[in-house]
């Protein structure tokens, strides 16, 4: 007889492994100061995972400690089950994870080819012969840059320059990509596109944890959403949660007054 009241099994698909938890952290740049303070999120296999918060809230903070440019002071964080708080960036990226930051990954004097391969030639030992191979995928989805393969990426548009940051993550098909304000900076169209791999990357089984200034569109796209303010966790929910007078809401949410 089944136990109605269980908790229900990660193996549910309604409910999708969670491949990234962050659990009570907190986290800042200086030992007195704390930007992130008891902040716990969840990002489940395939599904996105929203933050949103005014500037400031530490969004990116939040960003650069999981991805361990900033220890936590406290909390643990854990990929796939693996407690991963602190680790080094480059072993992360090993294990499964990616981040597309606010401000460029590029090399701009790199060409475009020498951009796209160099996470995966850093990585012979894992990737081997698969490099040709990945990259041809990878053209394929982003057919845009097979014209630009021989051009420095630092003379590409804005635009181009955000699809070669997806082309790169898509080149190692990390298991959890964190993406930080992708639509910034772009015209509409060309951040609709973005918006668009977004969801193509969960759709491909990758987990997702999104930050954009756009939060309608985060609370559209997202599974699940987390209000950041003054670097706590001031509110979460699904999209449901968040119908009605999203405005009204959000600007509760972020202690908003005026
Ligand atoms: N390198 C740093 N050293 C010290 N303090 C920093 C550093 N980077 C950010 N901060 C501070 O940490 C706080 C959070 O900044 P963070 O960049 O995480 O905010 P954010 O939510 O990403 O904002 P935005 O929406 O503008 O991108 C801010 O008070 C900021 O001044
Ligand atoms: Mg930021």
């Amino acid at each position: 007889m089944p136990d109605l009241n269980a908790p229900v099994s990660p193996a549910n698909p309604a409910t999708p492994a969670t491949v990234l938890q962050m659990d009570h952290v907190t986290s800042g740049y200086m030992s007195d100061i704390d930007v992130l303070r008891d902040v716990s999120i969840d990002v489940h296999k395939g599904r996105i995972s929203g933050l949103i918060g005014l500037n400031g809230a530490g969004k990116s903070t939040l960003f650069k400690t999981i991805f361990g440019f900033l220890k936590p002071k406290s909390g643990t964080i854990r990929l796939e089950g693996a407690d991963i708080s602190g680790h080094e960036p480059h072993t992360l990226i090993d294990q499964g994870l990616w981040y597309i930051p606010q401000e460029s990954s590029l090399f701009p004097f790199l060409t475009v080819e020498e951009n796209l391969r160099l996470p995966l030639d850093g990585r012979r030992k894992h990737f081997g012969n698969a490099v040709q191979q990945r990259l041809d995928d990878t053209l394929q989805k982003f057919p845009m840059l097979r014209d630009k393969l021989h051009a420095q990426a630092g003379d590409l548009s804005g635009g181009q320059q955000k699809s070669l940051e997806f082309a790169k993550a898509y080149m190692v098909h990390p298991r959890v990509c964190l993406i930080d304000e992708p639509s910034i900076g772009l015209a509409p169209k060309v951040a609709a596109e973005t918006f668009e791999w977004v969801r193509q990357f969960a759709a491909a089984g990758m987990g997702i944890l999104l930050v954009d200034h756009n939060v309608r569109r985060v609370v559209a796209m997202a599974d699940h959403i987390y209000v950041l303010s003054l670097g706590e966790i001031a509110a979460s929910g699904t999209p449901a949660d968040f119908q009605g007078d999203l405005y009204a809401q959000v600007k509760e949410w972020l202690g908003i007054t005026f």
